[in-house]
């Protein structure tokens, strides 16, 4: 978003015009930040055959799935529901990796019927696997390598105590179970949930996943996760993507010539694509004043945009309808009842009721999140794609809310 005379605009579009059109709450994407950084992220691991599977969990709105897709992403689900968007977006099955954590068998051989790459994370589940298909059906490993390189523990998902994966101290185990029930495995993944700031911690990790790789002789790509961090605030160190790639090319090319075959490189960002492309407009209802700071509540909070509650994530938020008033201290809060507070002690240009504000990288992890609690409704959604506002979410209406109940007449 572009501050120019006074007037916010994404695409040259006045943002103010499309809350206007659609209200608020609104969640807003920008096409081109998403399509500038799928392109950056390939580009700086260019020489490699790099795959990017975006996570779609981050947003799963069909429109995000088409347009990364049509870029060349394929896309990491993590249930067979995220998996079934994915298809109905024509994302061909063999661009999809299925990595679910802690489901029933059950799901497994669903996404194994629909014929995308599966992504194992347990002893059991690779037990129940090999039995059934044996060296039929190609699969994928997650590793738990136990590394946690700074980053929030509430996210971080490599650590000792982490659910997620197959613990590389069990090694052995796995190694005992794929040869006897001959698995075929083609690929390692790795998601430590650690943000990538030190590039040192992560080629550390990576020499981690070389040799567990070299376990594996009919590997046809390593796949790193994500870790990529998106600034969240002024100041904040984001993951320099080209330096990252810079150092990582050379070391994966070496890998692979000892390793005697050139692998592909897969990675699955969420945040990296769509956080920063996403705006969550609200409009401030009331402007309160207690002894001990002055509120703004807003038309939404924590059933439209979690993270601040659940992660104590920031997020900036600015006043879209004065962009040059005087700068005062505020803390912005939802209408849910629960101290749901998006932003505490917050500089905004002087705000009154009915402005609107803008709450920033809200594309990841945003909408998705959202839910009905309060019976309120989910906003609607917009994309700008080339110069035009589009809506690609309908906003809730109180039949929503009724749709699945079923009513008991007494
Ligand atoms: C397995 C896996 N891959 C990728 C991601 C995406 O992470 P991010 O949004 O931080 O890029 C996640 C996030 O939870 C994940 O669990």
């Amino acid at each position: 978003m572009e501050l120019i005379n006074n007037q916010y605009l994404i695409q040259n579009i006045p943002v103010q015009k499309i809350a206007q059109s659609y209200g608020t709450p609104l969640y807003i994407y920008n096409s081109d930040k998403i399509v500038n950084q799928y392109h950056r992220l390939c580009n700086a691991f260019a020489p490699l055959n790099i795959e990017v599977k975006y996570a779609c969990k981050a947003l799963t709105n069909i429109s995000i799935l088409k347009l990364l897709h049509q870029q060349g992403a394929g896309i990491d689900a993590v249930s067979i529901q995220e998996l079934k968007l994915a298809l109905h977006a024509g994302v061909p099955p063999e661009k999809i990796l299925f990595t679910p954590n802690c489901v029933d068998f059950e799901e497994v051989q669903q996404a194994i019927s629909l014929g995308v790459h599966i992504n194992i994370d347990s002893i059991s589940i690779l037990e129940q696997f090999g039995q059934k298909y044996g060296s039929k059906v190609p699969c994928c490993i997650r590793i738990n390598p136990h590394i946690l390189a700074g980053g929030n523990a509430n996210i971080s998902t490599g650590h000792i105590d982490s659910k997620f994966g197959i613990s590389i101290l069990q090694m052995r185990h796995m190694l005992r179970l794929i040869e006897s029930l001959q698995i075929k495995v083609i690929g390692i993944h790795v998601h430590t949930g650690s943000d990538i700031l030190d590039l040192e911690a992560f080629l550390r990790g990576a020499e981690v996943v070389f040799e567990v790789a070299e376990h594996f002789k009919q590997l046809e790509f390593l796949d790193f996760g994500s870790g990529f961090k998106v600034s969240y605030r002024q100041g904040d160190i984001a993951t320099d993507v080209e330096a990252l790639g810079k150092r990582f090319v050379p070391i994966f090319q070496d890998f692979c010539k000892r390793y005697g075959r050139q692998l592909a490189l897969w990675f699955e960002p969420g945040k990296f694509l769509v956080s920063e492309a996403g705006y969550l407009l609200v409009q401030g209802n009331v402007v309160k004043t207690t002894p001990a700071t002055v509120f703004v509540g807003v038309n939404s909070g924590m059933n439209h945009l979690l993270r601040p509650m659940l992660y104590d994530a920031h997020h900036e938020i600015f006043n879209l309808s004065n962009p040059s008033g005087t700068k005062r201290i505020y803390n912005i809060v939802g209408y849910i009842c629960e101290t749901d507070t998006l932003g505490a002690d917050r500089q905004l240009a002087d705000v009154r009721e009915g402005h609107i504000l803008c709450i920033k990288n809200a594309g990841a992890y945003g909408f998705s999140m959202t839910s009905n609690y309060n019976s309120r409704l989910r906003p609607a959604e917009v994309l700008v794609h080339e110069g035009k506002a589009h809506l690609i979410r309908k906003r809730e209406q109180f039949e929503d809310l009724l749709r699945h109940q079923v009513e008991f007449e007494f």
